[in-house]
C-alpha cells in the first residue's frame, strides 16, 4: 500500500479542543476565562483533565523575572511524545513586552496576543491554522470587552466566587513596575455593562463578585441618571442584586481610597471586611524612589480611617525589599510599619530588575543575598501577624461562603468575610453561605463549627 504523501504547506487544522493557563494576578485568571468563553463560542471545546488540548493558551504575567522564565520552560514542555506540539498562542503581559523575542525564540509558538487584543483570538486561530505565524500586541481604541460573548452565555455556569474586571491599565508609573507598560493607560469600563455583566455572573451562579483593576478604585463612571460615581457607588449598586451575597475589591492604591469608599466599609453589608491596599515600602525616602506618591504616615491614617469604620477589618498589603539604594535601616522601616498595622495576610516580594522601567538602571542595586535575608525577616514577621489575626477571630461567629468540598468526607471548604480559609463538616453544599463559629486557628486555615444553612 503506498504511503500518504505529506502535504507541501503543512497546515495545522482549526483546533477542537483548548487550555488556557493562567499565571499571573487575578486580572490575568479573568482574562484566561474570557479567552476560554471566547474559544467555546467559537465551538472550540475544553480539553478534558488530563487530556492533551490542540490549542494551548498560555496567558503569561512579566511582573518578575522568574514569571516570564517560567513561560518559556512551559512551552518546552507542551512538545509531545512524537516530537509534535499543540497549536500555542502566548497571551497576558510577556506576549506584551516581549512578543518579537517569544517569536524569534521559539518557533513552537504561532500567536502572540497582548492583553488588550485578546478578542481577536478566534481571527488569529485562522491565519494560524493556514500555517502563518501572528502577532497582535495593539491596544486597540475600541475595548476588548465589547467584542467577547456575554458571561453565562449558553448557559455557562459561574462557581460561587466570580471576578469582574472594572478597570484596566495604570497611571501611576511606579518606577519598579511593568504593569503601566504592559496594560497601557488607566480605563474604567462603563457602568452599566459592569451591572450587567455582574447579574449574568449572578444569575449563572455566583454570589461573591470580587471586582478587579490594577487600581480598582480609581474606577469612575456615570449611572443610570448620569451622575458621576466612582467605586463606592458601583459597590452600593452592586449590593443591591438580591441574590448576590458578597462584594470584594481589588487591588486598590492608596491614592484612590476615597472618603466615599471609605465609609461604605461602615455602611455596605455585602461589602466584605477586607482590603488590600499595598504599600511597598515602610521607608518615605524609598517610597519616593518608587514614584509611589504616598508617605508611611499617610499610608497608616488611611487604615485608621478605614478602622474607626469598620473595627474588624482584615487589612493585606504588598510588600517589595531590596529595591534599588534600600539600606537596612530604610528596611527597618518597613518592619515596623508591619508591626504597627498588623496585617491579617500580606504579599512580599523580592525586587525584581524590568527592562525598560526607571529602577532596572538605578545605582546601588541591592545584593541578592541582603534581598534574600530581608525576604525572610519581612515574612517571619507577617507569617506571625497572619497566625495573630487568625487566633484572634477564634471563638467568632461568622458566615462562610462554600466553595468546595475538603479532602475528608462531609468537610467543607470555604471564605469567612475575612478571607481566611475555613474548613467545617457538615450539611451544605457548594455556593452555600453557612453560619460558623471558628473553633481553631493554624497558620494558613481554621477549623470551624457549622451553626446553620442558608439555602443557597
Ligand atoms: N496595582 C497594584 C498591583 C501591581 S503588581 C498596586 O499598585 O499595588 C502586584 C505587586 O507586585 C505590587 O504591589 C508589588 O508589590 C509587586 N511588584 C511589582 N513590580 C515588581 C518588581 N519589579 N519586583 C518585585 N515586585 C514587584
Ligand atoms: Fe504597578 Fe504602581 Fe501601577 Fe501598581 S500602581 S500597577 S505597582 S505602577
Ligand atoms: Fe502580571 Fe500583568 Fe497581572 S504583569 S501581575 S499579569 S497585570
Amino acid at each position: 500500500m503506498p504511503s500518504p504523501v505529506p502535504p507541501l504547506t503543512p497546515t495545522i487544522e482549526i483546533p477542537r479542543t483548548y487550555r488556557v493557563k493562567s499565571f499571573g494576578c487575578q486580572m490575568n485568571v479573568y482574562d484566561g476565562e474570557r479567552m476560554a468563553e471566547l474559544l467555546a463560542e467559537q465551538g472550540i471545546a475544553a480539553a478534558p483533565e488530563g487530556e492533551e488540548a490542540d490549542l494551548v493558551v498560555l496567558n503569561t504575567c512579566h511582573i518578575r523575572e522568574r514569571a516570564a522564565e517560567k513561560v518559556f520552560s512551559d512551552i518546552g514542555r507542551l512538545k509531545r511524545q512524537d516530537g509534535s506540539t499543540p497549536l500555542i498562542a502566548v497571551a497576558g503581559c510577556v506576549a506584551q513586552a516581549e512578543g518579537d523575542e517569544i517569536m524569534k525564540r521559539s518557533p513552537a509558538v504561532k500567536m502572540v496576543v497582548g492583553p488588550q487584543a485578546y478578542h481577536r483570538l478566534p481571527e488569529m486561530i485562522r491565519v494560524a491554522a493556514e500555517g502563518k505565524r501572528i502577532t497582535d500586541t495593539d491596544m486597540p481604541a475600541e475595548t476588548k470587552f465589547d467584542a467577547l460573548p456575554p458571561r453565562g452565555q449558553g448557559g455557562r455556569r459561574s462557581g460561587p466566587t466570580a471576578f469582574l474586571t472594572v478597570q484596566e491599565g495604570c497611571d501611576k508609573f511606579c518606577t519598579y513596575c511593568v504593569v503601566p507598560y504592559t496594560r497601557g493607560a488607566e480605563v474604567s469600563r462603563p457602568h452599566a455593562d459592569l451591572i450587567d455583566e455582574a447579574k449574568r455572573l449572578v444569575d449563572a451562579g455566583a454570589r461573591e463578585i470580587t471586582l478587579l483593576g490594577q487600581n480598582v478604585n480609581a474606577w469612575y463612571g456615570k449611572d443610570a441618571k448620569g451622575r458621576k460615581v466612582g467605586l463606592a457607588g458601583l459597590i452600593r449598586e452592586l449590593a443591591e442584586i438580591p441574590d448576590l451575597a458578597r462584594i470584594r475589591y481589588t487591588t486598590s492604591h492608596p491614592n484612590d481610597m476615597t472618603e466615599a469608599l471609605i465609609v461604605a466599609h461602615g455602611e455596605v453589608a455585602k461589602l466584605m471586611p477586607f482590603l488590600h491596599l499595598p504599600v511597598q515600602a515602610g521607608n518615605d525616602r524609598v517610597l519616593k524612589a518608587m514614584n509611589r506618591s504616598h508617605t508611611a504616615e499617610s499610608y497608616l491614617k488611611i487604615l485608621d480611617r478605614v478602622r474607626a469604620v469598620r473595627p474588624d477589618i482584615a487589612l493585606s498589603g504588598d510588600f517589595i525589599v531590596g529595591f534599588p539604594g534600600e539600606t537596612d535601616a530604610e528596611f527597618e522601616d518597613t518592619l515596623r510599619l508591619v508591626d504597627a498595622v498588623g496585617y491579617a495576610q500580606c504579599f512580599s516580594f523580592k525586587y525584581s530588575p524590568r527592562a525598560g522601567t526607571p529602577a532596572a538602571t538605578m545605582d546601588d542595586q541591592v545584593a541578592p543575598a541582603v534581598m534574600d535575608e530581608r525576604l525572610q525577616r519581612l515574612q517571619a514577621a507577617v507569617n506571625r501577624d497572619q497566625y495573630a489575626f487568625n487566633k484572634a477571630t477564634v471563638g467568632r461567629t461568622c458566615e462562610v461562603l462554600v466553595e468546595r468540598k475538603g479532602k475528608l468526607p462531609g468537610q467543607w471548604l470555604g471564605k469567612s468575610p475575612w478571607l481566611q480559609s475555613v474548613h467545617f463538616v457538615g450539611e451544605a453544599a457548594v455556593g452555600d453561605v453557612v453560619t460558623v463559629e471558628l473553633t481553631e486557628a493554624g497558620a494558613n486555615s481554621l477549623s470551624a463549627r457549622l451553626l446553620s444553612t442558608v439555602p443557597a
